[in-house]
Parts: structure tokens; sequence; C-alpha cells
């Protein structure tokens, strides 16, 4: 059995927390490598739903280990909060389940500040962040001052860190944008408190991947976000501060691009976007409003509404090619029965002219008016199906062409909320 990469091939919301809690049966450990506490996972366990946000989602798997890459930006705060959530519900949290990277950057209370009052300072211009501190927190990494899960472990260099990292934060807080600012040795005492409940957890997930690998034992690898609000690839600058592509896995978890042996793609069979930038194939009209109602479209982690629209084949499709994708899970089938018939954009139509791959500059993107093919849709419910064949005629139909026009098998096609509303067709931790 491979180790594999689970991405998301739209904005986001795909999907990725009930596909990764599904086949985290079939793996040994599940590992997180970019993002934060911007995620929210969401995975629902016996008819009730629970939100992950910085815990991989394979946590629920008794004798799964779970790793936080030195890719993620860590809110210990909400990761303690995390951690209480899950065991009020029965679920143990140690250091033998979950591991985190030392290498990991903290997210401190001035980032989660400063992310909030610049979004309100830019006011129509605003990207629409999760107000989590995440971009705050990956500046002062690539700005190299960044604070360490490592730091937590000595008072003096975490004191100093803070010191410097608040003289500028502070300033920008108090002169810019008229905040309060924050006391230095408030913070520190927080964050020292932090430091002694989560330093058990703390070690190099790097040398422990790698002993894991050598021992035969198989890694999921967790996306969050999804391959359009990637740093590089994504709508800049309408993304999130990291790279959410597979390639990012090795950098964000230590391990080498030659441990990695498939990548699947999660595709919710239609698209969804949350805060601001281009969308083509939104619906603003009573059919968005009704995907919005029917998939329960609303932030996991903010709650703000998710913008809706038809299924957009040109994002699936560069998804294949950044991730290298090798397999597609589609998800929330069944939000789309009842209709009548379902449109698929192959296509984006640029003054006059016809455009195969997401433009890079967002002025030409948001003037790109979709081509779209025709599908008939179907009237039954089709949360019974297991199989490919109990599917409506129709159904396949879409799924098939989601198939061709990406160029890649579907192994997995999810039917309903829960984990037993899958259709299995072949499951990628169980090939080659
Ligand atoms: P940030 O990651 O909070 O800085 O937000 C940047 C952009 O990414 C905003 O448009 C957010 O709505 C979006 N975003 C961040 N995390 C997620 C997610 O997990 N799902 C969907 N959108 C997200």
């Amino acid at each position: 059995m491979g180790n594999i990469v689970v991405v998301g091939t739209q904005w986001g919301d795909e999907g990725k927390g009930k596909v990764v809690d599904i086949l985290a049966e079939f793996v040994d450990v599940v590992v997180r490598f970019q993002g934060g506490n911007n995620a929210g996972h969401t995975i629902v366990v016996e008819g009730e739903p629970l939100v992950l946000h910085q815990i991989p989602s394979g946590v629920l798997h008794p004798r799964k280990r779970c790793v936080v890459g030195n890719g993620v930006v860590v809110d210990p705060k909400v990761l303690l909060e995390e951690i209480q959530g899950l065991e009020s519900r029965g679920v143990k949290v140690s250091p033998e389940n979950l591991i985190i990277s030392e290498a990991a950057h903290l997210i401190m209370p001035y980032h989660r500040a400063l992310d909030l009052a610049r979004e309100r300072a830019a006011g129509k211009g605003a990207i629409g962040t999760t107000g989590r501190g995440i971009g705050p927190a990956y500046e002062e990494k690539v700005g190299r001052r960044g604070i360490r899960m490592v730091d937590l472990r000595d008072s003096q260099i975490l004191k100093k860190k803070i010191q410097d990292q608040l003289k500028e934060a502070n300033l920008q807080l108090k002169e810019r944008y008229g905040e309060k600012p924050f006391s230095v040795k408030e913070v520190v005492e927080e964050y020292l408190g932090f430091g002694e409940r989560l330093l058990p957890f703390l070690t190099n997930t790097s040398v422990f991947l790698d002993q894991e690998i050598k021992a035969g034992r198989s890694l999921l690898f967790e996306g969050a976000q999804g391959t359009f609000l990637d740093l590089d690839h994504g709508t800049y600058p309408y993304v999130t501060a990291s790279n959410t592509v597979a390639g990012n896995a090795c950098v964000g978890a230590g391990v080498g691009p030659t441990r990695i042996h498939g990548v699947l793609g999660i595709v919710k069979a239609y698209t969804t976007r949350v805060g601001a930038g281009p969308f083509p194939t939104e619906l603003q009209d009573e059919l968005g409003e009704n995907l919005r109602e029917k998939g329960k479209e609303f932030g996991a982690t903010t709650g703000r509404p998710r913008r809706c629209g038809w299924l957009d084949m040109v994002l699936v499709r560069d998804a294949v090619r950044l991730n290298g994708i090798t397999d597609l899970a589609v998800t929330k089938l069944d939000v789309l029965g009842g209709l009548p018939s379902l449109k698929i954009c192959v296509a984006y139509e640029y003054k006059g002219k016809r455009l195969e791959e997401v433009p890079c500059s967002l002025e030409v993107f948001s003037k790109c008016v979709p081509v779209y093919e025709e599908l008939k849709g179907w009237e039954e419910e089709i949360n019974y199906a297991r199989d490919m064949e109990e599917l409506p005629k129709n159904a396949q139909r879409y799924i098939r062409r989601i198939e061709e026009l990406a160029d890649v098998p579907v192994a997995l096609v999810s039917v309903g909320a829960t984990r037993n509303d899958t259709v299995m067709v072949q499951n990628p931790c169980k090939r080659g």
C-alpha cells in the first residue's frame, strides 16, 4: 500500500474531511502539512457533525497516529480547545495519537488582530480571510521573525521573540489601525501556559514519518483549503497564505517526493467559494441559493454563506495538472438531485477567444465567460447507492463525463454526509 496526498481541486470545502475520515481506516498515519485553523473539516459521526480545524481528520480512528507537520501554522489556544472538545466526545487525544512538529510556526493573538484590522481597513478590497491570523503568521515565517513550537521550550527565547514581534505588531495595530496594543508580559505568560500543556506532543515529525515509512506503514497527507487558494497557483491575491497543492506535502511534512505514490483530488459535484475573488460559474440566482441550502454551504469555520455555482472543469483539469492527481473523489452528488438539467463548464471565453486553462491575470479571469455543456439531471434520491450501478443512469453519466474531462478515474463518490453514504469504486489506499 502506498502513501497518498488528498487535496481539494476547487476553492476548498470540497468535503475532504469526510473522505479522509473514510480512508484513515486503511492507513496508519494521517498528516496535516499546511494551513492552520482556517480549515474546517466537517465529519458526521453517528448523526452528529464534528468540525476539526487543526487536528487531522484521522483522529476519530483508534490506533491511528495523527501528525501536525512543520508547514502548519498552529494556534495553540484553538488547538487545546479542539483537544478538549474531542475528549468531551469520548475521543482520547494524547501523544500516543497526536504529535506536532517542533518546527511548526505559532499563530499569536496579534496575528489575529492584524488579520482582522487589515481586512477592515481594506473595505471593498478585502480578501475575505477567515480572520484567524493565518496570513500574518506566515508573513512572520517568511520574514524570518516567526516563533516556532520549539520556542515554547525556553521561556527566555520565547520572551525575546515575542518582544521583537510585538515591537512591529503593536506599532501597526496602534498607529495604523487605532487598535489596542498587546502586553508582552501577558502574551508570554499565556503562551508559556500553552507550552506546558503542548510540550509532550512536540517532536521531530520528519524523523517520525521516516521511521513509519521504513517500518512499512502507510501515510495519508491531508490537504487543507483547495488548489485555487494556493499562494502560487491559485487566484492570487484571493488565496490563502500557504501552498495547498500536493507538492507541498513534502515540504510541509519533511518527506521526500519519492515517498508519495498517489494523489487523490476531491471534486465537489458543483463549485463553491467563500471570500472574495472571481468565480466564473457562480449562480447569483435562486438556483445558487437552493444549492447553498440543500448542500448546507455555510463556512465550517466562520459560518459565512458560501457562493455556489456549476461545476467548473477548467479548474479541475488545472488541479489535475498542478497536483499530479491520480484519482478523483466526487462529493455531494446527492445535492444535485431533482434538477432537470445540469451544466458543466468545459472552457472559458474571453474576448471571443476560447481558454482551456485558468488565466494568470485576475483581470482576465474576472471577465471569463463559462462555456457550458448541458447534461440531463435525475429525480431519485441517491443516498442509498453503494455501487455505481445503483446510481440513476444520468448520475452515472455525470460522473463519467467528469472522468473524461479530467482524464482521471473516479475512485469514490460521496452521496450523503455520513461515512456510509459512499460509493467506493476503487479504494485509492489499496491500489497497487
Ligand atoms: P485565510 O486563509 O484566512 O487568510 O483566507 C484567505 C482566503 O482563503 C479567503 O477567501 C478564505 O475564505 C479562504 N479560505 C481559507 N481557508 C479556507 C477553507 O478551509 N475553505 C474555504 N476557503 C478557505
